[in-house]
């Protein structure tokens, strides 16, 4: 790759405006034309940004400090910079221009920040709550195609917060998954498993990102939920949520996530004969959900 320096004017004495031209030119000679559109289009906005609100150098040095934050907690398990963007409504917008989907598909939601690759291989009828706290959850449903041919062999994932509304990777003593797991759907396209009821819960608010919603009075709650994401060939992969009706914070998600389409009826059962057949003299519920995929327009991710 060669460096070009090359400008169609004298970089310097630059006004405000010659400024921006000046910037959007240097992007003028990118390889990409992809990059080079998005990079040109940031700095349009950026510039239109800073100059709308007239933005002073004591609050660009607090821009910049709370990015260094961000950068600075972020780890593997802790990723701010994802919750920055689910409570800035980014990560929605990107989901809603990219996953459009047809009347009956299920729809995609947030990823959010607690995925994590590689997690324990579970069968059906499985306990994939593997120790972690709260009311036994017993899960079933199916994964089909538009058409409502079953899809077997479908990878689902399965991730979610137990009932001290943490996930296991916020539990620095825990060294195995809990209430995580991925299994296939059997030959029938169907699904079913034990975990955990979900409970609601916060979004991480000891960072940066819990600094911006207190500065601007915003709870951190999220509706109960259950994260899911179905892989199979021949169709799109599908990341989304099974959120429980009735949930308190349903219709004030700090990250925006809930969609009609994605809440279910958990029903609670105050004891009896559970749905694989054990007796429970506990509270349990029941959760039933069927998944809907797209064909892939390509091929298999
Ligand atoms: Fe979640």
């Amino acid at each position: 790759m060669t460096l070009d320096n090359r400008s169609t004017s004298q970089r310097r004495n630059l006004t405000d405006e010659a400024l921006i031209q000046e910037v959007l030119e240097s992007f003028s000679h990118a390889e990409s034309p992809r990059f080079q559109a998005i990079m040109q289009a940031l700095i349009r906005h950026l510039h239109d940004f800073l100059r709308e609100v007239n933005l002073t150098e004591c609050e660009w040095h607090q821009a910049i400090t709370f990015l260094t934050n961000t950068g600075q907690i972020s780890t593997e398990k802790r990723q701010e910079f994802i919750l920055l963007s689910d409570t800035l409504g980014a990560s929605m917008q990107v989901i809603g221009m990219n996953n459009k989907k047809a009347d009956g598909a299920t729809e995609a939601t947030v990823f959010g920040p607690f995925y994590v690759k590689d997690s324990p291989h579970y069968q059906n009828g499985d306990d994939i709550a593997n120790g972690a706290p709260g009311d036994p959850c017993f899960v079933e449903g199916s994964v089909c195609a538009l058409d409502g041919s079953p899809i077997p062999g479908a990878l689902i994932e399965i991730w979610q917060a137990d009932e001290d509304g943490l996930y296991d990777v916020q539990k620095p003593s825990l060294s195995a998954a809990a209430a995580r797991g991925q299994l296939l759907t059997d030959a029938e396209g169907r699904f079913y498993f034990r975990t955990v009821s979900p409970e609601p819960y916060p979004i991480p608010s000891d960072g940066p990102v819990g600094d911006l919603l207190r500065a601007a009075r915003r709870s951190p709650m999220r509706p109960a939920h259950i994260h899911f994401r179905i892989q199979a060939a021949g169709y799109e992969t599908v990341t989304t949520h099974v959120f429980k009706a009735g949930d308190p914070y349903i219709d004030s998600d700090a990250v925006f996530g809930v969609k009609d389409s994605l809440i279910a009826q958990f029903h609670r059962v105050e004891h009896g004969h559970a749905p694989d057949g054990t007796r429970l003299s506990e509270p349990f519920w029941t959760m039933q959900y069927d998944f809907v995929l797209m064909p892939s327009a390509t091929h298999e991710r």
